[in-house]
């Protein structure tokens, strides 16, 4: 069987490798990402280096390499019709269509979802795309002294988001930034404006064929740059699962709450004849005043499909040949019960300034020794052992799983001690609960 994974990051490196265990794996990148290329080299496939947003070009690749199955996990690929574009060669694809992945390219229809599946689980919020609506957003939804947040609606790599105390002084650079961004044009050119809540937050990867759902552990994950959630946003500087699948403040019942969330957006989804298959990846908050949606992802978070993958033990191909055959069944997606634990390790200047490219290495025998593995994401290969960071990003993931969180998180550690050198940073207080 031929499968193709479509994307370059550490979620892809983590996907690519469970595919590689039953499949020969092919990959369309935009850049060589060490973990993919020898993946690919191992199992007989083939790369292309392009443009992942470029349907057409990874549809022509698909039909000329005859892939079985592709995965597409990306949300730029995703929101660009990448799957559509497969789909339209005659190419099976796990993942959205452009009309499913909608729920994470458009946060006003991603909140018109939940006013529809579950109008208690909304913060209070607002949509604007105008100047006057942005200071109207700002006043109704900050009313009562409430510090907002903002939004694009548009997708922004994870940096759009800015919230009133961490990023901005007050509700005025609130509207300041809502005006910005409708100004701009840019990420959809509209904004939603939120009530900050501050609460535990967690995810569910929920994996589906878009009828039937398989529900894994919630994750935890650690989007601040540095120590003690300091700093900005960032796509996610690590993440953690627990044995049984919940938090010190995420009770059975909540978690369960949750899940029907997420299953009625994705019923909601395909009732509205927009194709949702792989992962939907959603984030709560618990209150207690109860849940509240943060957003939807189409698309497995990363790093959080590392933290799943790690946990899976079956046939990542039979999952996603099931996802694209409507016939997902439980029984395909055993998951274990261990902690799981992920670090990233990224340029210097990741999320705070434009960087140049920072050479590191990285012995694969002493993190596997440590108890841990390592994937690549914004990283490529130099030389034996050798490696250099890509932009200004996250570079490579190390990851541990273990009975308790503790022995996996000191292995994580462990293996950034023993087998990375080089001019990269990571948060060093992650999975302590
Ligand atoms: N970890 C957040 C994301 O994947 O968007």
């Amino acid at each position: 069987m031929n499968t193709l994974i479509v994307g370059h990051g550490g979620r892809e490196a983590a996907l690519g490798t469970r595919m590689a265990a039953s499949s020969s794996l092919f990959a369309f990148m935009g850049h060589a990402n060490p973990t993919i290329s020898s993946l690919v080299e191992g199992t007989g496939g083939a790369v292309l280096i392009g443009d992942v947003c470029d349907g057409a070009s990874i549809a022509r690749f698909a039909v000329d390499h005859a892939i079985d199955v592709a995965m597409v996990s990306a949300d730029d690929p995703l929101a660009a019709g990448v799957v559509d574009a497969l789909s339209a060669a005659g190419v099976a694809a796990v993942g959205p269509t452009r009309a499913g992945a909608q729920i994470e390219w458009d946060k006003h229809f991603s909140r018109t979802v939940v006013t529809t599946i579950a109008p208690g689980a909304n913060p209070r919020w607002a949509h604007a795309s105008t100047v006057e609506e942005a200071r109207a957003a700002v006043e109704r939804v900050g009313a009562g002294g409430v510090d907002v947040v903002v939004k694009p609606v548009g997708l922004a790599g994870g940096k759009g988001v800015k919230v009133v105390g961490p990023h901005l002084a007050d509700n005025h650079e609130a509207t300041r930034y809502a005006c910005e961004v409708i100004g701009s044009g840019r990420h959809g050119g509209a904004v939603i404006v939120e009530e900050r809540i501050r609460a535990p937050e967690f995810t569910i990867q929920a994996m589906t064929d878009g009828r039937h759902t398989v529900f894994p552990p919630a994750t935890f994950d650690y989007p601040y740059r540095y120590d003690d959630d300091r700093g900005p946003g960032t796509g996610g500087m690590g993440s953690c699962t627990l044995p049984g699948g919940l938090f010190p403040f995420l009770d059975a019942a909540t978690y369960d709450q949750a899940c029907g969330i997420v299953a009625d957006a994705i019923g909601y989804l395909t009732a509205d004849g927009r194709s949702f298959t792989g992962c939907m990846n959603a984030g709560f908050f618990v209150t207690g005043d109860g849940l509240r949606v943060i957003e939807f992802n189409a698309r497995f978070g990363d790093p959080e499909a590392l933290n799943i993958m790690s946990l899976f033990d079956g046939d990542w191909t039979e999952v996603m040949e099931a996802m694209v055959s409507g016939t997902l069944h439980d029984g395909q997606v055993p998951l274990s019960r261990d902690a799981s634990v992920v670090v990233y390790l990224v340029s210097p200047e990741y999320a705070v300034a434009p960087g140049q490219a920072h050479e590191f290495t990285v012995d694969d025998e002493r993190i596997a020794g440590a108890g841990a593995s390592v994937l690549f994401s914004a990283a490529e290969r130099v030389g034996p052992g050798r490696f250099r960071t890509v932009g200004t990003s996250r570079a490579v993931a190390v990851v541990a799983r273990a009975p308790s969180l503790g022995p996996a998180r000191d292995a994580a550690y462990r293996a950034i001690g023993v087998g990375i050198g080089g001019d990269l940073q990571w948060r060093t207080d992650l999975a302590r609960f």
